[in-house]
Protein backbone atom coordinates (compact mmCIF):
# COMPACT_ATOMS: atom_id res chain seq x y z
CA UNK A 1 0.00 0.00 0.00
CA UNK A 2 0.90 3.50 -1.08
CA UNK A 3 1.70 5.21 2.98
CA UNK A 4 -0.52 7.99 3.57
CA UNK A 5 1.04 11.58 4.05
CA UNK A 6 -2.15 13.46 4.55
CA UNK A 7 -5.62 13.06 4.73
CA UNK A 8 -7.16 15.88 2.96
CA UNK A 9 -9.73 14.45 0.36
CA UNK A 10 -10.94 11.04 -0.75
CA UNK A 11 -10.14 11.62 -4.33
CA UNK A 12 -6.08 11.08 -3.41
CA UNK A 13 -6.90 7.67 -1.99
CA UNK A 14 -6.56 3.98 -3.76
CA UNK A 15 -9.02 1.18 -2.56
CA UNK A 16 -6.17 -0.57 -0.50
CA UNK A 17 -5.53 2.56 1.20
CA UNK A 18 -8.89 2.68 2.22
CA UNK A 19 -8.84 -1.15 3.04
CA UNK A 20 -6.37 -0.45 5.12
CA UNK A 21 -8.03 2.10 7.15
CA UNK A 22 -11.16 0.06 7.34
CA UNK A 23 -9.53 -2.92 8.25
CA UNK A 24 -6.87 -1.18 10.94
CA UNK A 25 -10.37 0.36 11.82
CA UNK A 26 -11.87 -2.66 13.02
CA UNK A 27 -8.59 -4.07 14.53
CA UNK A 28 -8.95 -1.20 16.94
CA UNK A 29 -12.49 -1.19 17.64
CA UNK A 30 -12.02 -3.19 20.96
CA UNK A 31 -9.85 -0.03 22.20
CA UNK A 32 -11.88 2.41 21.13
CA UNK A 33 -14.74 1.14 22.82
CA UNK A 34 -12.76 1.09 26.62
CA UNK A 35 -13.56 3.63 28.72
CA UNK A 36 -10.77 4.19 30.70
CA UNK A 37 -7.64 2.02 29.00
CA UNK A 38 -5.52 2.89 26.09
CA UNK A 39 -2.24 1.64 24.19
CA UNK A 40 1.00 3.26 23.92
CA UNK A 41 1.03 3.04 19.66
CA UNK A 42 1.65 7.46 19.95
CA UNK A 43 3.03 8.08 22.86
CA UNK A 44 4.82 11.30 22.59
CA UNK A 45 3.25 12.18 19.80
CA UNK A 46 1.30 15.78 19.72
CA UNK A 47 -1.92 15.82 17.89
CA UNK A 48 -3.73 19.16 17.69
CA UNK A 49 -7.46 19.81 16.78
CA UNK A 50 -7.76 22.93 14.71
CA UNK A 51 -11.64 23.18 14.66
CA UNK A 52 -12.25 26.70 13.06
CA UNK A 53 -15.87 25.67 12.66
CA UNK A 54 -18.53 24.24 15.06
CA UNK A 55 -19.10 20.51 15.23
CA UNK A 56 -19.69 18.00 17.96
CA UNK A 57 -19.37 14.13 16.76
CA UNK A 58 -16.17 15.23 14.44
CA UNK A 59 -14.26 16.89 17.48
CA UNK A 60 -15.23 15.11 20.21
CA UNK A 61 -14.27 11.60 18.44
CA UNK A 62 -10.52 13.23 17.37
CA UNK A 63 -9.76 14.01 20.75
CA UNK A 64 -11.02 10.48 21.86
CA UNK A 65 -8.91 8.89 19.82
CA UNK A 66 -5.77 10.45 19.84
CA UNK A 67 -6.24 9.49 23.84
CA UNK A 68 -6.99 6.31 22.89
CA UNK A 69 -3.44 6.01 21.25
CA UNK A 70 -1.77 7.70 24.54
CA UNK A 71 -1.33 10.88 21.95
CA UNK A 72 -0.62 14.11 23.33
CA UNK A 73 -4.19 16.77 22.26
CA UNK A 74 -4.33 20.33 22.14
CA UNK A 75 -7.65 21.49 21.34
CA UNK A 76 -7.88 24.48 19.22
CA UNK A 77 -11.05 26.47 18.09
CA UNK A 78 -11.57 30.07 16.82
CA UNK A 79 -13.07 31.24 19.66
CA UNK A 80 -10.79 31.95 22.35
CA UNK A 81 -7.78 31.73 20.11
CA UNK A 82 -5.78 34.58 18.18
CA UNK A 83 -7.97 33.77 15.38
CA UNK A 84 -10.91 35.53 17.17
CA UNK A 85 -8.20 38.82 16.67
CA UNK A 86 -7.88 38.72 13.05
CA UNK A 87 -4.82 36.08 12.84
CA UNK A 88 -4.10 34.98 9.61
CA UNK A 89 -4.45 31.23 8.73
CA UNK A 90 -0.88 30.76 7.61
CA UNK A 91 0.21 32.94 10.78
CA UNK A 92 -1.52 30.41 13.00
CA UNK A 93 -0.38 27.40 11.52
CA UNK A 94 3.47 28.85 11.69
CA UNK A 95 2.55 29.22 15.48
CA UNK A 96 1.37 25.48 15.43
CA UNK A 97 4.44 24.64 13.57
CA UNK A 98 7.10 26.56 16.36
CA UNK A 99 5.45 24.56 19.21
CA UNK A 100 6.22 21.13 17.63
CA UNK A 101 2.79 19.68 17.04
CA UNK A 102 3.12 16.27 15.05
CA UNK A 103 -0.28 16.38 13.47
CA UNK A 104 -3.20 18.78 12.67
CA UNK A 105 -6.83 17.59 12.34
CA UNK A 106 -8.40 21.02 10.48
CA UNK A 107 -12.08 21.71 10.10
CA UNK A 108 -13.06 24.83 8.65
CA UNK A 109 -15.74 26.78 6.55
CA UNK A 110 -13.56 27.35 3.81
CA UNK A 111 -12.99 24.88 0.94
CA UNK A 112 -10.02 24.17 0.75
CA UNK A 113 -8.29 24.84 3.98
CA UNK A 114 -6.65 21.60 4.99
CA UNK A 115 -4.83 21.76 1.56
CA UNK A 116 -3.67 25.49 1.96
CA UNK A 117 -2.34 24.22 5.65
CA UNK A 118 -0.35 21.65 4.10
CA UNK A 119 1.64 23.79 1.92
CA UNK A 120 2.76 25.61 4.89
CA UNK A 121 2.85 22.28 7.20
CA UNK A 122 5.58 19.13 6.69
CA UNK A 123 3.40 17.32 9.48
CA UNK A 124 0.06 15.57 8.30
CA UNK A 125 -2.63 17.29 7.71
CA UNK A 126 -6.21 15.55 8.18
CA UNK A 127 -9.07 16.97 6.92
CA UNK A 128 -12.01 17.19 9.55
CA UNK A 129 -14.38 19.23 6.94
CA UNK A 130 -13.50 21.89 4.43
CA UNK A 131 -16.39 24.14 3.25
CA UNK A 132 -18.41 21.93 1.08
CA UNK A 133 -15.82 20.43 -0.59
CA UNK A 134 -15.03 16.71 1.66
CA UNK A 135 -15.54 15.38 4.69
CA UNK A 136 -12.81 12.38 4.06
CA UNK A 137 -13.34 10.95 7.90
CA UNK A 138 -17.04 10.83 7.80
CA UNK A 139 -17.19 8.99 4.83
CA UNK A 140 -14.72 6.31 5.83
CA UNK A 141 -16.31 5.74 8.79
CA UNK A 142 -20.13 5.42 6.84
CA UNK A 143 -18.10 2.68 4.52
CA UNK A 144 -16.62 0.86 8.04
CA UNK A 145 -20.28 0.48 9.62
CA UNK A 146 -21.98 -0.31 6.02
CA UNK A 147 -19.54 -2.98 5.96
CA UNK A 148 -19.65 -4.55 9.26
CA UNK A 149 -23.48 -4.68 8.92
CA UNK A 150 -23.49 -5.96 4.90
CA UNK A 151 -20.01 -7.74 4.25
CA UNK A 152 -17.74 -5.85 0.85
CA UNK A 153 -19.61 -3.45 -0.22
CA UNK A 154 -18.95 -3.97 -3.98
CA UNK A 155 -21.89 -4.38 -6.15
CA UNK A 156 -24.41 -2.63 -3.09
CA UNK A 157 -26.80 -0.46 -3.78
CA UNK A 158 -26.28 3.36 -1.45
CA UNK A 159 -29.07 5.72 -1.98
CA UNK A 160 -28.06 8.96 -0.73
CA UNK A 161 -31.16 11.25 0.02
CA UNK A 162 -31.48 15.58 0.34
CA UNK A 163 -29.17 18.20 0.20
CA UNK A 164 -26.16 17.15 -2.10
CA UNK A 165 -25.32 20.43 -3.28
CA UNK A 166 -23.72 21.97 0.00
CA UNK A 167 -22.59 18.39 1.44
CA UNK A 168 -19.28 17.59 1.53
CA UNK A 169 -20.39 14.45 3.04
CA UNK A 170 -22.08 13.51 -0.50
CA UNK A 171 -18.68 14.43 -1.98
CA UNK A 172 -16.62 12.02 0.13
CA UNK A 173 -19.18 9.58 0.32
CA UNK A 174 -19.90 8.85 -3.27
CA UNK A 175 -15.94 9.12 -3.78
CA UNK A 176 -15.65 5.62 -0.93
CA UNK A 177 -18.43 3.94 -2.64
CA UNK A 178 -17.33 4.18 -6.04
CA UNK A 179 -13.55 2.84 -5.13
CA UNK A 180 -14.58 0.17 -3.06
CA UNK A 181 -17.27 -1.22 -6.33
CA UNK A 182 -20.49 0.37 -4.25
CA UNK A 183 -23.41 1.33 -6.71
CA UNK A 184 -24.99 4.98 -5.95
CA UNK A 185 -28.36 6.40 -6.52
CA UNK A 186 -28.69 10.34 -5.75
CA UNK A 187 -32.48 11.70 -5.17
CA UNK A 188 -32.25 15.09 -4.26
CA UNK A 189 -34.57 17.99 -4.82
CA UNK A 190 -33.43 19.56 -8.54
CA UNK A 191 -32.40 22.77 -6.90
CA UNK A 192 -30.06 20.94 -4.27
CA UNK A 193 -27.93 18.68 -7.11
CA UNK A 194 -24.98 20.21 -8.01
CA UNK A 195 -24.14 20.75 -12.22
CA UNK A 196 -20.96 18.71 -12.21
CA UNK A 197 -22.64 15.69 -10.62
CA UNK A 198 -23.25 14.23 -14.34
CA UNK A 199 -19.48 13.31 -13.77
CA UNK A 200 -20.06 11.67 -10.69
CA UNK A 201 -20.29 8.32 -12.00
CA UNK A 202 -23.67 7.98 -9.88
CA UNK A 203 -27.37 6.93 -11.07
CA UNK A 204 -30.14 10.05 -10.34
CA UNK A 205 -33.72 9.37 -9.58
CA UNK A 206 -36.47 11.28 -9.53
CA UNK A 207 -38.42 9.59 -6.90
CA UNK A 208 -37.27 8.24 -3.65
CA UNK A 209 -40.17 5.37 -3.92
CA UNK A 210 -38.89 3.89 -6.59
CA UNK A 211 -35.52 3.30 -5.83
CA UNK A 212 -35.82 2.09 -1.90
CA UNK A 213 -36.86 -1.58 -2.79
CA UNK A 214 -33.70 -1.91 -4.32
CA UNK A 215 -31.38 -0.13 -1.75
CA UNK A 216 -28.87 -1.67 1.04
CA UNK A 217 -28.73 1.73 2.56
CA UNK A 218 -30.28 5.09 2.58
CA UNK A 219 -28.06 7.81 3.44
CA UNK A 220 -29.98 10.36 4.56
CA UNK A 221 -28.21 14.36 4.27
CA UNK A 222 -28.29 17.06 6.60
CA UNK A 223 -30.43 19.91 5.11
CA UNK A 224 -27.75 22.68 5.56
CA UNK A 225 -29.61 25.94 5.96
CA UNK A 226 -26.71 27.53 7.20
CA UNK A 227 -25.20 27.37 3.62
CA UNK A 228 -28.61 28.27 2.17
CA UNK A 229 -28.93 32.54 1.21
CA UNK A 230 -32.11 31.70 -0.79
CA UNK A 231 -35.11 29.20 -0.73
CA UNK A 232 -34.00 25.95 -2.58
CA UNK A 233 -37.42 23.89 -1.98
CA UNK A 234 -40.92 25.24 -0.53
CA UNK A 235 -41.10 24.47 3.01
CA UNK A 236 -39.58 21.89 5.01
CA UNK A 237 -43.26 20.23 5.24
CA UNK A 238 -42.83 19.77 1.64
CA UNK A 239 -39.71 18.50 1.46
CA UNK A 240 -40.43 15.93 4.04
CA UNK A 241 -43.43 14.85 2.17
CA UNK A 242 -41.19 14.74 -0.88
CA UNK A 243 -37.90 13.28 -0.13
CA UNK A 244 -38.22 12.83 4.06
CA UNK A 245 -37.91 9.02 4.94
CA UNK A 246 -40.97 7.90 7.15
CA UNK A 247 -42.42 4.70 8.52
CA UNK A 248 -44.29 4.55 5.12
CA UNK A 249 -40.87 4.64 3.63
CA UNK A 250 -39.27 2.60 5.92
CA UNK A 251 -41.99 -0.17 4.69
CA UNK A 252 -40.46 -0.28 1.12
CA UNK A 253 -37.18 -1.17 2.02
CA UNK A 254 -35.60 -4.54 1.98
CA UNK A 255 -35.58 -6.24 5.56
CA UNK A 256 -31.77 -6.01 5.50
CA UNK A 257 -31.14 -2.72 4.46
CA UNK A 258 -30.01 0.25 7.01
CA UNK A 259 -30.82 3.61 7.73
CA UNK A 260 -27.42 6.44 8.01
CA UNK A 261 -27.37 10.05 8.65
CA UNK A 262 -23.99 11.45 9.22
CA UNK A 263 -25.78 13.87 12.13
CA UNK A 264 -26.61 16.41 12.86
CA UNK A 265 -30.25 15.29 12.15
CA UNK A 266 -32.95 17.32 11.41
CA UNK A 267 -35.96 15.15 12.92
CA UNK A 268 -39.25 15.42 11.04
CA UNK A 269 -37.35 17.17 7.67
CA UNK A 270 -35.09 14.62 6.16
CA UNK A 271 -36.13 12.00 9.06
CA UNK A 272 -39.24 11.42 11.48
CA UNK A 273 -37.94 10.87 14.83
CA UNK A 274 -39.50 6.88 14.54
CA UNK A 275 -37.09 6.13 12.09
CA UNK A 276 -34.38 7.70 13.60
CA UNK A 277 -34.96 6.01 16.55
CA UNK A 278 -35.63 2.59 14.73
CA UNK A 279 -33.54 -0.65 15.29
CA UNK A 280 -33.31 0.09 11.54
CA UNK A 281 -31.43 2.82 11.63
CA UNK A 282 -27.31 2.76 12.66
CA UNK A 283 -26.87 6.31 13.38
CA UNK A 284 -25.52 5.99 16.87
CA UNK A 285 -23.57 3.25 15.69
CA UNK A 286 -21.80 5.54 13.12
CA UNK A 287 -20.68 7.70 15.96
CA UNK A 288 -19.21 5.16 18.01
CA UNK A 289 -17.41 3.48 14.68
CA UNK A 290 -16.27 7.47 14.35
CA UNK A 291 -13.75 6.97 17.03
CA UNK A 292 -12.14 3.52 15.92
CA UNK A 293 -11.72 5.00 12.47
CA UNK A 294 -10.10 8.39 12.92
CA UNK A 295 -7.40 5.65 15.69
CA UNK A 296 -7.23 4.26 12.53
CA UNK A 297 -6.14 7.23 10.61
CA UNK A 298 -3.96 8.53 13.07
CA UNK A 299 -2.34 5.25 13.67
CA UNK A 300 -1.88 5.31 9.65
CA UNK A 301 -0.07 8.86 9.49
CA UNK A 302 1.88 8.89 12.72
CA UNK A 303 2.50 5.62 13.66
CA UNK A 304 5.35 4.23 11.80
CA UNK A 305 5.34 0.96 11.55
CA UNK A 306 4.08 0.21 15.34
CA UNK A 307 1.62 -2.40 15.71
CA UNK A 308 -2.17 -0.50 15.89
CA UNK A 309 -3.07 -2.63 19.08
CA UNK A 310 1.19 -2.84 20.79
CA UNK A 311 0.48 -2.81 24.32
CA UNK A 312 -3.42 -3.46 24.37
CA UNK A 313 -4.12 -6.27 27.32
N1 LIG B 1 -21.12 14.56 10.99
C1 LIG B 1 -20.43 15.57 11.51
O1 LIG B 1 -19.44 16.03 10.95
O2 LIG B 1 -20.92 16.06 12.70
P1 LIG B 1 -20.28 17.25 13.51
O3 LIG B 1 -20.49 18.52 12.72
O4 LIG B 1 -21.03 17.28 14.83
O5 LIG B 1 -18.82 16.98 13.71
Amino acid sequence: MRPLRDLISIEDLDPSQVLAVLDTAEQLLPIADRRRNSVPTLRGKVVCNLFLEDSTRTRISFDLAAKRLSAEVINFSAKGSSVSKGESFKDTALTLDAMGVDCVVVRSGSSGAPLQLSRYLEVPILNAGDGWHQHPTQALLDVFTMRRHLGELAGRHVVVVGDVLHSRVARSEVQALKLLGARVTLVSPPTLLPPSVASWGVEVAGELDAVLPDADVVYLLRVQRERMHRAFFPTSREYARVWGVDERRLALLPEHAIVMHPGPMNRGVEITADVADSDRAVIVEQVTNGIAVRMACLYLLLSGDADATEGSA
